[in-house]
């Protein structure tokens, strides 16, 4: 049940090799004393060398793919009907600060539709995976999204706008309408994880504003084969061209969407 396909082989042994290099620069940066403009720097290597290592091993096994990550942009295969949608380190800002919370995350769009999905937390070493229509799991655990029914015994999470980034009033807005309704409200600072998290159950929700595609498409399908439903912020179908999110299961969905929508 949870054998994985040649294809979800793949896109795990892609991570976990690129992980192997974060974890190392995460361990260095967490000791080094360097300087503020260092580490970030220091950082932003890691997360190129991450993406080089996903590009060389996902090139390798399926050569001609075309390729959309968040340090290289596009990069057309010959195959156009395949895309690897991939973000080689989601929580940049917690790596940077020595918070161990990140992610890889690879995405396998065919026509269009993404149709596999590797989240992968190399600190807890949860691998989230997925592929359409054969069920979502963590490791070999098959995953669910929670049954809460009611807003208020549940818990959601969320991205804060941040400098030179997103709608802050908005935002506040919107927090607003939901926090007064909910048991909690978490800013983890992972969108890739927090979705996984949904797909683990462990998040009722989940709705930010202003991602892009490589922060969301892989837990698109995690969360949609773990039995829960993925709009954009607005209710629409169209959530990678939007960069907008929201999920949860499906009787949440429509409770947080009339929050949101009070806000607007
Ligand atoms: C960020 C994280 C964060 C979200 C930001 C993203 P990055 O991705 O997913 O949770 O709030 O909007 O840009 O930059 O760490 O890959
Ligand atoms: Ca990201
Ligand atoms: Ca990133």
């Amino acid at each position: 049940m949870s054998t994985q396909s040649a294809l979800l082989k793949v896109m795990s042994d892609a991570a976990r090799k690129a992980a192997r290099g974060l974890n190392r620069d995460f361990g260095e940066l967490a000791e080094l004393q360097v300087s503020k403009k260092g580490a970030a720097d220091y950082v932003s290597a890691a997360d190129l060398k991450a993406e080089q290592t996903l590009f060389e091993a996902l090139a390798k096994a399926r050569p001609g793919y075309s390729f959309l990550g968040e340090e290289r942009g596009l990069i057309e295969g010959t195959d156009k009907t395949h895309t690897w949608i991939v973000d080689p380190l989601d929580g940049t800002t917690n790596f940077l600060h020595a918070i161990p919370h990140f992610a890889i995350n690879i995405a396998l769009q065919r026509e269009g539709v993404v149709v596999a999905a590797v989240t992968y937390n190399p600190i807890t070493n949860e691998l989230y995976w997925a592929e359409k229509g054969k069920g979502a799991f963590v490791n070999d655990k098959r995953l669910r999204v929670a049954a809460r029914r009611h807003l208020d015994e549940s818990v959601l999470a969320t991205g804060i706008p941040f400098l030179g980034h997103g709608q802050h009033a908005k935002f506040l807005k919107e927090l607003h309408q939901i926090s007064q309704r909910v048991a909690g409200v978490r800013r983890f600072g992972a969108a890739a994880l927090d979705m996984a998290f949904v797909a683990a159950g462990r998040f009722d929700g989940f709705w930010e504003r202003d991602l892009k595609p490589w922060d969301m498409a892989a837990g698109l399908l995690l969360i949609a084969e773990a039995g829960g439903k993925v709009t954009n912020a607005d209710g629409e179908d169209d959530v990678l061209g939007s960069g907008s999110v929201l999920a949860s299961n499906l009787e949440l969905h429509p409770l947080i969407l009339e929050k949101l929508k009070l806000a607007n």
